[in-house]
């Protein structure tokens, strides 16, 4: 088994962590690992399989000696260093949205669409965390009873923002707590004990850049232009886990048993689904969990094809760092990775 050499942008962030974690635990084959992130970490030191590693300032050279890169830190650092890397031979995964509509740039849930890695040019794009929950649950029922309109809403937790959002839904809920009044910097109003419809920046079209990102981002994983797609994107006040309500209306109708019976076999997706006990996905305890959790599901009653379920995962590691490593898993499995000299 070859061993390879890894750089993490970002390293110092939220992603950045779990990518760090997700690879111990993977025991990813690293020959060396490139901690990276901005001028105000540079020095600081970080763990990696029990060895103390220092964070380098990112910068143009950094990528010289390394053939995978875990890029986090942002559209802005991606679109600058994303290009220099894969220039310099590195396959760069990339999980800020700069690239991602990008028609040369494949964007990869490896459940669904793992096969067009093989178009990249250097960069692979890890798609938007809300739409890779969604494309693991959805696309082996695509599969056998096409779909043909999705309305989807979500319940996204603070920690999809970045450190700061974390630090601030923590301060905020203990200012509630003791009758303090509250302040917000990284969102529009305040997040804790209150809901915010509103993720990235509106369009001219009215909805989110992120409710948009569904829509886009799903076509493109399912190859699926013609599925209609309408989002509605909500911060709530968790830490960690995304949750999706999600209808769909199918091609033919569709009972719940089937689609649990096919569920069951679908890679990624573990069916938590016993309404008699209580028993459906939550963000609390799918936090730290690799799999797609689906429950809930049901006839929908206002359509004759349709299906109701609800879905929940980690949104920092299916949602972003796993999903990126099992990326770079699938390219070392049939073996893609250029290693250099
Ligand atoms: P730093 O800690 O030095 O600011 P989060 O999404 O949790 O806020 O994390 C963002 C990550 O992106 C951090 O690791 C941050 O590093 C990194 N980052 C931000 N700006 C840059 C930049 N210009 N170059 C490289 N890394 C950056």
């Amino acid at each position: 088994m070859k061993d390879y050499r890894v750089a993490i942008v970002g390293a110092t962030g939220m992603v950045g962590h779990e990518f760090i974690k997700v690879l111990e635990q993977r025991r990813f084959p690293m020959a060396s690992i490139s901690l990276l992130a901005s001028d105000r970490s540079a020095g600081k030191k970080l763990r990696v399989n029990h060895q103390e590693i220092e964070v380098k300032e990112t910068d143009p050279e950094s990528f010289l000696e390394v053939d995978i890169a875990l890029f986090s830190a942002g559209s802005e650092t991606s679109r600058y260093f994303s290009p220099i890397a894969a220039q310099s031979g590195t396959v760069v995964i990339d999980n800020s949205s700069a690239f991602r509509m990008d028609a040369s740039v494949p964007l990869i849930v490896p459940e669904v669409n793992a096969e067009d890695i093989q178009q990249h040019r250097g960069i692979i794009a890890n798609p938007n965390c809300s739409t890779i929950q969604m494309v693991v649950a959805l696309n082996p029922l695509h599969k056998v009873n096409p779909i043909k309109r999705i309305i989807v809403a979500t319940y996204q937790a603070v920690s999809g923002t970045g450190i700061a959002a974390v630090e601030e839904l923590r301060t905020q809920a203990k200012q509630v707590l003791d009758g303090q009044p509250t302040t917000a910097h990284v969102y529009p109003h305040q997040i804790a004990f209150n809901l915010l419809p509103e993720i990235d920046v509106f369009l001219d079209n009215n909805y989110t850049k992120e409710e948009w990102k569904m829509v886009e981002e799903t076509r493109k994983i399912m190859h699926a232009n013609e599925i209609a797609i309408s989002a509605t994107c909500v911060r709530v006040p968790i830490f960690v886990g995304h949750s999706e309500a999600i209808h769909v209306d199918f091609s033919r109708p569709i009972s719940p048993e089937e689609a649990r019976r096919i569920l069951t076999q679908a890679p990624g997706v573990k069916i938590v689904d016993d309404p008699g006990i209580s028993l459906y996905p939550q963000p609390w305890p799918a936090a730290g969990s690799d799999e797609v959790f689906v429950g809930r599901i049901r006839q929908d009653a206002s359509l004759p094809n349709g299906l109701a379920m609800w879905v929940v995962a980690d949104n920092l590691r299916k949602g972003a760092a796993l999903n990126a490593v099992q990326i770079a898993e699938e390219m070392i499995r049939r073996d893609w990775v250029r290693q250099g000299g």
